[in-house]
């Protein structure tokens, strides 16, 4: 161990007694419940469907590059799934209509047995692997990842047109299903319907209620599909995706009252702009192919995919790097989804809460630092390993992940880059103590024993570590 990180780890060590005497504060990693999933969550795995079953495990599924089977991970945690067991349910048939590309599963309980819905494609080169329609497959006992599958057919759409991405919801006891179609006399791609799932191929009349039409729509391809429904705050929120799998992809989003009638077009209004799209920053590419899910302590999580990179070489649906990825999603004060941006590679980000002020939150704004209520992303930051000693941590805006907190001689606190220093290795390093029973946290300054981080008007600067202003909420 050098010089810089003995001291630093005898600066680091020397304030734990102390801090841990005085106030019974535990020093410990942050926890969600669950351990904390990291980004990319399950590499190549594109359109993933992230649902927690009420047998109390994740079940996740997505398209694999080669989409030549249907596949199926469980565990007990999001992160988990991770490296869970991922089993293969059924492989694409030798010749005929299923012999090709198998896109978007999905694993739904539909009238008592376990089913999957995907779209497939025949074989054999040309125009015609695009002739995708949707198709379901059975399991035969309760447990999806140890029962045997085999096909139960064609779902019954309106037209035999290029069809895909089908989900399933209920709402008020009546089960709907919402797909992709290519409509006949309509110049687009694909658009959404919806009808009663009367059984699980048979569907009720169809109603569209989305067709592409705006520019972020029809960026490539004139795209509306693989939608999703999250049931909050008195209103239905359907995402879909659009424009080209690209970096051009994006999730849009149509919005119901819950007591509207869902087979009436004009129940669905449509957001004019793209609720969650491509970041430079955050270097999170082509977001899309939605699902929502609940973390291990119920709070709700965006299931989304996306690639490290801008550029790719070839054809985007041909690229394996869709990578599943995870996120919190938040909610605005009228309790509408704030989808905020892709979060980036790395343990989930964030939010601190002043616990004495709630209505304002460590943010930054450029390199400067505040504690105030501005856009969600502006409030996340990435905690990492710090170095100076095991219990130190470091700090980040995802925005600007090669920026971390720092703290200065006169007690202010900024956003500076890793200049690789001793002195930026010394006063960036912070101790993360959760107060017991207090639902709080604080973060000790290792450069000023005793000090921590809080507020003086709206900026953040170093306080007396008991001060009211150094308790913190994570969320
Ligand atoms: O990933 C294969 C297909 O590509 C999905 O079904 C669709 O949502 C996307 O366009």
């Amino acid at each position: 161990m050098n010089d810089i990180n003995r001291r630093l780890f005898l600066a680091g060590a020397a304030i734990l007694p102390a801090a841990c005497g005085k106030l019974g504060a535990i020093p410990v990693a942050p926890t969600a419940a669950g351990p904390v999933p990291v980004n990319p969550l399950i590499k190549q795995r594109a359109d993933a469907q992230i649902f927690r079953h009420d047998d109390g495990y994740y079940y996740m599924t997505g398209s694999v590059p080669e989409y030549d089977r249907l596949v199926l991970r469980r565990s007990k945690t999001i992160a988990g799934l991770a490296t869970a067991t991922e089993v293969v349910l059924w492989r694409h048939e030798k010749s005929g209509p299923m012999s090709g590309f198998l896109w978007a599963p999905e694993l739904h309980m539909v009238d008592g047995k376990w089913v999957v819905y995907f779209a497939a494609g025949p074989s054999g080169g040309g125009e015609d692997v695009f002739r995708i329609r949707s198709y379901a497959v059975v399991c035969d006992g309760p447990d999806p990842m140890t029962g045997k599958w085999s096909v139960l057919g064609e779902l019954q759409t309106p037209w035999d047109s290029f069809n895909l991405d089908s989900t399933i919801f209920t709402h008020k006891g009546t089960r709907y299903m919402v797909w992709a179609q290519r409509e006949p006399g309509i110049e687009t791609n694909s658009n959404l319907y919806i009808a009663k799932l009367e059984s699980a191929l048979k569907l009720g009349k169809a109603t569209r209620i989305a067709v592409p039409t705006l520019d972020w729509e029809i960026r490539g391809y004139k795209v509306a599909e693989a939608p999703a429904i999250l049931q909050r705050n008195g209103r239905l929120f359907m995402t879909y995706s659009a424009s080209a799998t690209d970096a051009r992809y994006c999730l849009g989003l149509l919005t119901a009252d819950e007591n509207a009638d869902l087979l009436d077009a004009k129940s669905w209004v449509k957001s004019p702009q793209p609720v969650f799209v491509t970041n430079t920053a955050t270097s999170v590419y082509g977001t899309g192919h939605n699902s929502f899910t609940v973390d291990e302590k119920g709070r709700d999580i965006l299931v989304y995919h996306g690639r490290d990179y801008e550029t790719i070489q070839g054809d985007p649906l041909l690229n394996p790097d869709r990578h599943t990825r995870v996120q919190r999603l938040y909610y605005t004060a009228d309790g509408t989804p704030d989808f905020g941006v892709p979060v980036g590679n790395g343990p989930l980000p964030e939010r601190f809460i002043a616990a004495a002020d709630p209505k304002r939150l460590m943010a930054h704004d450029g390199t400067r630092l505040v504690a105030g209520n501005p856009a969600l992303p502006q409030t996340q930051f990435r905690q990492s390993p710090g170095r100076a000693g095991a219990k130190s941590i470091m700090l980040s805006p995802i925005l600007m992940p090669d920026h971390y907190l720092v703290a200065a001689k006169d007690g202010s606190i900024s956003l500076e880059k890793d200049s690789k220093s001793a002195d930026f290795a010394l006063r960036s390093q912070f101790v993360r103590f959760e107060e017991k029973g207090r639902d709080a946290l604080r973060f000790v300054a290792i450069s000023a024993p005793g000090k921590a981080i809080g507020t003086v008007g709206d900026q953040l600067r170093l306080v007396p570590s008991r001060d009211a202003t150094a308790y913190w909420r994570a969320d």
